[in-house]
């Protein structure tokens, strides 16, 4: 088969590599139908994840089609049409029967394109896939749950309940690429009062107002603690999402946070942080961190099967997965390109029984000027 495989930082390349077997007879292999391009990607591209070994396949968002099962697995079926989600669960650890998968201390977690080979590829192994695999609802199309594969669970677990956004909230959430505006997107459901998107980026922003936030700010240049305060009374927000991964923005959700507020941290850092105590200790605040459980996916997925949102809207730019070199660069360069989420797409229809669909289909969506 074809996988998109790391060769240290800044090196990639769609080649030809051994087809996924059972290796335990908890694995399924799935035959990947549509994938997608993470930020953290990007991160383990710079090479700010070292502990990713050169050869890996990457990628840890799919949706496919069960080809082949391992002996013990019991309700999943060749011919299943399943999202593969970025977390794994052993399901028998003493996290993942608290619902804790993101911290699975049984082989799970975060694994795909990290640990072990990814979802960037024409088919993939998929460890504890009792536990881990999701059936789609048959009337949903893959790009309407791929996005359930991270970002809109990672948004909504890690910030919007970590952050216990309640009704007539003023939430601030500090970086508007896909995981800030999947927050916008599931912290509606607990109707706050007001949504603050704040970005560097004004393109972001316009995608924040679109995603239905009510006050853009753009802090390259405007003074955002200075028009938070203004807009809350000189308090703050109850609640500030931080989701860029750098020290600046964590730093300034604890700035814009009211006495007895929520900072939820999103971002993955790669730096220190200063966490500044000195002015904190008295201000009753609630800081929480997190990588994503997944634990909320079903509950997303019912929401798209009843139409309450459409993660289509995240989908810019569609690839044959063959093309997913020239993919990571549009994504990249986000930018210019305009890019929020890019959908890698296989063949459509590819045989069962037959393992190989190089070919892909020609349809890409232009990139937009
Ligand atoms: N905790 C988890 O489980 C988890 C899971 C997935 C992704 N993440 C992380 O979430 C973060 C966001 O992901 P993404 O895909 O949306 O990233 P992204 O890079 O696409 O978007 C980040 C946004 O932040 C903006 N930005 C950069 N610097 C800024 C600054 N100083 N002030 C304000 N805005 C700034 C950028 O313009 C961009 O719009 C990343 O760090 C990613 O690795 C965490
Ligand atoms: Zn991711
Ligand atoms: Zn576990």
């Amino acid at each position: 088969m074809h996988a998109l495989v790391y060769h240290g930082p800044g090196k990639q390349a769609w080649e030809s590599v051994p087809d996924p077997t059972i290796v335990d007879a908890t694995d399924a292999v799935v035959r990947i139908d549509s994938s997608t391009i993470c930020g953290t990607d990007l991160h383990i591209m710079k090479g700010d994840t070292p502990e990713v070994e050169a050869g890996r396949v990457l990628g840890h968002e799919a949706v496919g089609t069960v080809v082949e099962i391992g002996a013990a697995v019991t309700t999943i079926a060749v011919g299943d049409r399943v999202l593969v989600s970025c977390v794994s669960s052993c399901g028998r650890c003493r996290f993942c029967k608290e619902g804790h998968y993101g911290i699975c201390s049984g082989g799970g977690g975060w694994i795909f394109g990290y640990m072990i080979d990814g979802l960037q590829a024409e088919f993939a192994r998929v460890p504890f896939a009792d536990n881990s695999l999701y059936k789609v609802p048959p009337a949903l199309s893959d790009e309407q749950v791929l996005f359930v594969a991270d970002i809109l669970p990672t948004a909504y677990e890690i910030g919007v309940l970590n952050g216990r956004v309640v009704p007539g909230d003023t939430i601030a959430i500090v970086g508007a690429g896909p995981i800030g505006l999947a927050a916008i997107m599931t912290a509606k459901l607990h109707t706050p009062g007001r949504i603050i998107a704040i970005d560097l980026a004004d393109s972001r922003l316009d995608k924040a107002l679109e995603f239905g936030a009510d006050v853009v700010i753009n802090n390259g240049n405007e003074d955002a603690v200075a028009k938070v305060m203004e807009l809350t009374d000189g308090l703050g927000v109850d609640v500030a999402i931080e989701a860029v991964g750098v020290p600046p923005t964590f730093e300034l959700c604890t700035e814009l946070i009211r006495p007895g507020g929520r900072v939820a941290n999103v971002g993955v850092h790669g730096e220190c942080v200063t966490l500044h105590l000195e002015k904190l200790w008295i201000r009753d605040v609630m800081i929480t961190t997190g990588i994503v459980d997944t634990r909320t996916t079903p509950m997303l997925l019912k929401l798209i099967e009843g139409g309450r949102f459409d993660p289509t809207v995240f989908a810019t730019h569609h690839f044959p997965l063959a093309d997913t070199v020239e993919a990571y660069e549009v994504f990249g360069a986000a930018a210019e390109t305009g890019a929020l989420k890019v959908v890698l797409q296989a063949v459509p229809a590819a045989p069962k029984d037959g393992r190989r669909h190089s070919e892909a289909p020609a349809v890409k969506t232009p990139v937009p000027a």
